[in-house]
């Protein structure tokens, strides 16, 4: 089996910061490209906030925190990714960035090494296709927060190498992860079943059937979910959460994957959520407060 010690991770927001943080608590070597050193100190600034509320909670000493921060090597170059033995991409949802970063590593890397997207919706076919190394190509979907979501979607293509899809299998359990495996579909096993539940959610709303609050409530207290459907999609980006309904809609042509027109209003409003400061819900005084753009 191909053997990973030297990572690489394409973007340092909410999921790549979060991959490079687990990738360097497992000792691995890691090496994360972000496309300014404005961006790339904030997703930094993210995982040193992660590992700092570790070390509160005694989960680790400050100095095996700083052991961790010692493994991660920031960088808005490619080069540096050139001796990597796979790059896990978490670059913005977006096929032509994918393809571009893809396309200018796979004249860079050695043919060895392994490229891993986390795309939440689109197929790892699309990706390896603007490759030279389709065998070397897999999906490594992981899930936010990454520190503590355990899953980790596997996902290969007719062109996947046994070998290839044995070591992405294996460093997602080096990394702490409990993998399954995916047929490479758009939404791969859990976005197929979520999307259309966060969306439903959106149009229950339109519809007027409840307040966010109590969508939220009752979906938390009536089924046990950690997070209602709005708060989970403030969380995970509502310009992600777009993009990939996007994605699906083009992919299964059904309605229940159709961005419902409330979503796009918001986006096209900045309103994309927890990283924007307020989406469903406003977070700038701290507390969640449903928005006064969602009211109107
Ligand atoms: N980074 C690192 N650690 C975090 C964290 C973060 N962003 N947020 C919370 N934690 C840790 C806390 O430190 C705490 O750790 P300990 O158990 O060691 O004390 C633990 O997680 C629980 O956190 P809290 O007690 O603060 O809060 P909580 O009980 O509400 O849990 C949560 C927070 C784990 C995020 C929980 O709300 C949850 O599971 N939410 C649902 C998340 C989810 O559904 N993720 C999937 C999104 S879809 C996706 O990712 C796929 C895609 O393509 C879009
Ligand atoms: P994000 O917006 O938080 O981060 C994307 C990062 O990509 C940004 O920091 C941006 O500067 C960077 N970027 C853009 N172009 C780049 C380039 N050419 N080179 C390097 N970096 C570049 O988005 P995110 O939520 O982290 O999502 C990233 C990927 O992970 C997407 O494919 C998304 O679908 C997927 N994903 C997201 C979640 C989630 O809950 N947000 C969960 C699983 C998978």
């Amino acid at each position: 089996m191909a053997t990973i010690e030297k990572v690489g991770v394409l973007g340092c927001g909410l999921m790549g910061s979060g991959i490079a943080q687990v990738s360097a608590q497992a000792g691995f070597d890691t090496v994360v490209r972000e496309v300014s050193q404005e961006a790339l100190d904030h997703g930094l600034a993210a995982v040193h906030k992660s590992l700092d509320r570790a070390v509160k909670k005694e989960k680790m000493t400050a100095e095996q925190r700083d052991e961790v921060l010692g493994r991660i090597h920031g960088t808005v170059e490619f080069e540096p990714l050139a001796d990597r033995d796979i790059v896990v991409e978490a670059v913005v949802e977006d096929l032509s960035v994918k393809e571009q970063v893809f396309g200018k590593l796979d004249e860079l890397c050695g043919d060895e090494t392994i490229f891993a997207s986390n795309t939440s919706s689109l197929t790892i076919t699309e990706m390896a296709s603007v490759t030279a190394r389709p065998d070397r190509f897999v999906g490594l979907h992981f899930f936010n927060p990454v520190p503590v979501m355990a899953l980790v979607e596997v996902v290969r293509t007719g062109f996947t190498s046994d070998e290839t899809f044995d070591a992405a299998w294996g460093f997602a359990e080096a990394v702490g992860k409990r993998p399954i495996a995916c047929r490479d579909n758009s939404g791969f096993i859990v976005n197929r079943l979520l999307v259309p539940y966060m969306l439903d959610a959106i149009r229950a709303y339109e519809e007027g059937i409840g307040s966010i609050e109590d969508i939220d409530q009752g979906m938390r207290l009536g089924c046990g979910y950690p997070m209602g459907p709005f708060t989970l999609g403030d969380f995970v980006g509502l310009d992600t959460l777009y993009k990939i309904t996007e994605i699906m809609f083009d992919e299964y042509r059904e309605k229940r994957f159709a961005p419902p027109p409330l979503l796009k209003r918001m986006v096209l409003a900045g309103q994309h959520g927890r990283k924007s400061g307020a989406g469903f819900y406003d977070y700038s005084t701290g507390e969640a407060v449903v928005s006064d753009f969602v009211k109107r």
